[in-house]
């Protein structure tokens, strides 16, 4: 059977959305048609051959209409989603899903009554660079990880439009911290216990437009998330320290290394003082490169498709949802509090 969806919000995410759901979700969704405020947004919407609903309601009372999917600046989610569920829509929000978790709560209290489906786009569980860390941590091939870097750095500064207005629910903890914080919080699904969190507002005064997070959990690991705008020279997106060696994945390109102790060698303490360019060391002193060996990264291909393919066969009820509700509620708790280290400039206990 073919479900047809319609969009609200026909901006860049909501065209991403048509897009893919054209390309490759053809034999079991179609998109029908957009709502935008924009007029240009609307024109482009009959451009690319969809109805262009002349408002929300009209869309929402299209009976044909299963799912809807938000994809409007993050403060109109909530209303948009809530007013769905109650024309009996099954309802994917755009990530961040609301502008704190009270909010949220306010959604899931109308799914419950409504008994529609209500999930989240946290598409980037379908990252590649994600999984390989995920594969790497589930499989346990170096051991347990402890400390995780997560990082995303770009140079353009300034953040555009409305993901510069507080409002809108702008800034940068919003936009990428939400997606780097879901990553993690799906791969260890012990309690966060504590976080701390630097807010930064350097070239974009309203809101932060860059952030550091420490994310401590019960299950012992400890990870560091940090998203730049003002970067120029990037760290690795992903280092992870796991208890028998390390993985790093350098950039977009998912490229990067495992190194580990070779089997037969051991750690090899120096009881001689190193004398390096730096200076003097013996605890840190280089490791001979025969001591070590590098295995490549596991070879995962995750498909971003499969989102879209679990939200319908969920609807269907022949499997669960991916991207479950309380899941969704539990990372933005941990976004709240994330905000409230941010203010205080001190750590905050978590717990969930
Ligand atoms: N999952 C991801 O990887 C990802 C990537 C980018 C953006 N997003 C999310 O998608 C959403 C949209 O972001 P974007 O980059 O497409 O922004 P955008 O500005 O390109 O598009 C937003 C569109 O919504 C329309 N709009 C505004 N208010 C509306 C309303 N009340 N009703 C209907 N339409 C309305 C605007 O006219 C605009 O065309 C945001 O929540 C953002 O966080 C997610």
């Amino acid at each position: 059977m073919i479900h047809k969806i319609g969009i609200v919000g026909y901006g860049g995410m909501g065209s991403y959305h048509c897009s893919g759901i054209r390309e490759k979700l053809s034999d079991c969704l179609e998109v029908k048609g957009v709502y935008d405020v924009r007029e240009e947004r609307q024109q482009a919407a009959l451009d690319d051959g969809l109805i262009a609903y002349g408002n929300l309601e009209s869309l929402l009372n299209d009976p044909e209409i299963e799912f809807v999917t938000i994809a409007t600046p993050n403060n109109f989610h909530k209303p948009i989603a809530i007013e769905a569920l109650r024309h009996g829509k099954n309802v994917i929000c755009e990530k961040p899903v609301t502008m704190g978790s009270a909010e949220l709560k306010e959604i899931l209290a109308v799914a419950e009554e409504t008994g529609k489906l209500f999930t989240v786009h946290q598409n980037r569980r379908w990252d590649r660079d994600y999984r390989i860390v995920k594969e790497i941590a589930d499989s346990g091939i170096i051991g347990k990880p402890y400390m995780i870097e997560s990082r995303v750095q770009g140079s353009k500064r300034v953040l555009q439009e409305w993901r510069g207005r507080k409002e809108n629910g702008g800034g940068m903890v919003y936009d990428w911290g939400i997606h780097i914080l879901d990553q993690v919080m799906w791969m260890d699904k012990s309690p966060v216990r504590e976080v701390y969190c630097d807010l930064f507002s350097i070239f974009t005064k309203e809101v932060d437009d860059n952030f550091k997070a420490v994310i401590k959990f019960e299950s012992g690991l400890n990870v560091l998330l940090q998203v730049d705008t003002n970067c120029f020279i990037n760290e690795p997106r992903w280092h992870v320290l796991c208890e028998d060696g390390t993985a790093v994945i350098y950039d977009w390109s998912c490229s990067g290394k495992i190194v580990k102790l070779k089997d037969d060698k051991d750690l090899g303490w120096d009881s001689v003082i190193v004398y390096t360019e730096a200076g003097p060391t013996r605890t840190m002193a280089p490791r001979p490169r025969e001591t070590t060996e590098e295995l490549p990264l596991p070879d995962v291909r995750p498909d971003w498709s499969d989102f879209y393919k679990n939200v319908i066969a969920a609807a269907e009820g022949r499997e669960e949802l991916i991207v479950k509700p309380a899941e969704v509620l539990r990372v933005m708790n941990v976004i709240d509090k994330l905000f409230e280290s941010g203010a205080t400039g001190k750590s905050v206990s978590v717990g969930v």
